[in-house]
């Protein structure tokens, strides 16, 4: 499911990699994996739906595809 918060505005760093103790935001928790966190800025204060499943094809945000099944690998 989507994770809900309202943001101010400014930088903010979406967490990518799920393993952050704070979702969706990075909390550090990537070091030494290879992923890094995907910043994204917003113009105003805003409420943003930001996607948790780390499936999104809109990332940071939630794009509804934690709905669909994940595909298995062959
Ligand atoms: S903790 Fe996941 S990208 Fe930083």
């Amino acid at each position: 499911m989507p994770i809900p918060l309202e943001l101010k505005a400014g930088d903010h760093w979406w967490c990518s990699c799920g393993l952050s103790g704070h979702q969706p935001m990075c909390d550090g928790s990537h070091k030494g994996t290879g992923k890094a966190p995907m910043k994204f800025t917003l113009a105003e204060d805003k409420k943003v739906w930001l996607c948790d499943c780390k499936r999104t094809g809109n990332p940071p945000y939630c794009d509804g595809t934690h709905s669909k099944p994940v595909e298995q690998a062959s």
